[in-house]
């Protein structure tokens, strides 16, 4: 393929050959590449993590990283973000790499059979898939299989497209998803993944508690303006108190940025059980397992055997 844009991509077999490549990857594997190979990374949406770890995987890949600023960009007047991506690679990116607010802004793009990659960084309530993956790489390292594991995805999960991709690739892999947080933001598409259980009941049984941001960016202004931090941290949050009534082999997750305080005490964010700093570290070797395998396919790479 020549984009990776969403989980729907992935069968069983796929997920484990992109975290076997980034296990070599983080076991120090290199690639050779073909020829001088270049990349972009148009962030529409703002980003600390994916940004700096698909450039720190590219980087480590050999890539070369052109920088893209959507604020000095040709869009200001109007330019469309296909035209954009035709540009680029009239003028030589290989690979793109988009954020954008717009839900499946990708498909008119992958309608168009670029002859640049394209992966997606984060679709608006959409898709973000290397998340997805650098989240499977975090609970395989920890646990070594999918099959059979209860994972509870809570909060903020309408907003999340780390919900959607989770939810969808956790219930392909043979995990148990359910679901907690304000019942007003678990719609109905994703009943179909996992139930609704009272945090309190989960804290007790979950191998993973995976908490996401409330995303104050996306909600109405009125819930913004009712939004109580304190309350919502006591009714849904991992406190202290519940916290301590996880297994101990139990692990926390969040995609991060974490709200400390709201969904989950700030302590927990650096505790023992804490997943979240080595979610991040994973991510920029889920990257380069991802650009790599998108290079393969178009003859920049050879990935069958990754030196290490
Ligand atoms: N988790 C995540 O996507 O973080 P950023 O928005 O900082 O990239």
């Amino acid at each position: 393929t020549n984009d990776l844009v969403s989980v729907d991509q992935f069968n069983n077999q796929d997920v484990m050959a992109i975290l076997h490549q980034a296990q070599a990857f983080q076991a120090g594997a290199t690639v050779q590449l073909k020829r001088p190979t270049f990349a972009m990374n148009l962030f529409f949406e703002n980003s600390t993590r994916t940004h700096t770890s698909f450039e720190m995987a590219e980087r480590r890949l050999g890539l070369q990283v052109l920088a893209f600023d959507p604020k000095t960009s040709s869009m200001t007047k109007g330019e469309s973000l296909l035209d954009t991506l035709k540009t680029i690679q009239a003028i030589g990116v290989d690979l793109a790499v988009v954020r954008h607010p717009q839900n499946a802004y990708y498909r008119p793009l992958v309608q168009a059979g670029l002859g640049l990659s394209l992966i997606n960084a984060g679709d608006g309530s959409g898709q973000h898939p290397s998340q997805s993956l650098l989240d499977m790489l975090t609970i395989y390292q920890e646990f070594g299989h999918f099959d059979g594991l209860k994972i509870a995805i809570v909060g903020d999960i309408s907003h999340s497209r780390v919900a959607r991709s989770n939810m969808e690739l956790l219930t392909q892999l043979g995990a148990t998803v359910y679901f907690s947080g304000p019942k007003h933001w678990i719609t109905n598409d994703f009943t179909a993944y996992g139930t609704y259980q009272p945090l309190d009941d989960l804290v007790k049984e979950m191998d993973v508690l995976m908490f996401l941001r409330v995303q104050h960016e996306r909600l109405a202004a009125d819930s913004n303006a009712a939004f109580d931090a304190a309350d919502y941290h006591q009714r849904y949050g991992l406190t202290l108190a519940r916290a301590a009534k996880m297994p101990a082999h139990a692990i926390i997750m969040h995609p991060a940025p974490v709200n400390r305080g709201v969904e989950l005490a700030s302590e927990l964010v650096d505790a023992p059980q804490s997943r979240i700093f080595q979610q991040m570290t994973n991510g920029v070797y889920v990257r380069m397992a991802m650009i790599a395998q998108l290079l393969a396919h178009r003859g920049l790479v050879n990935v069958d055997q990754l030196e290490v």
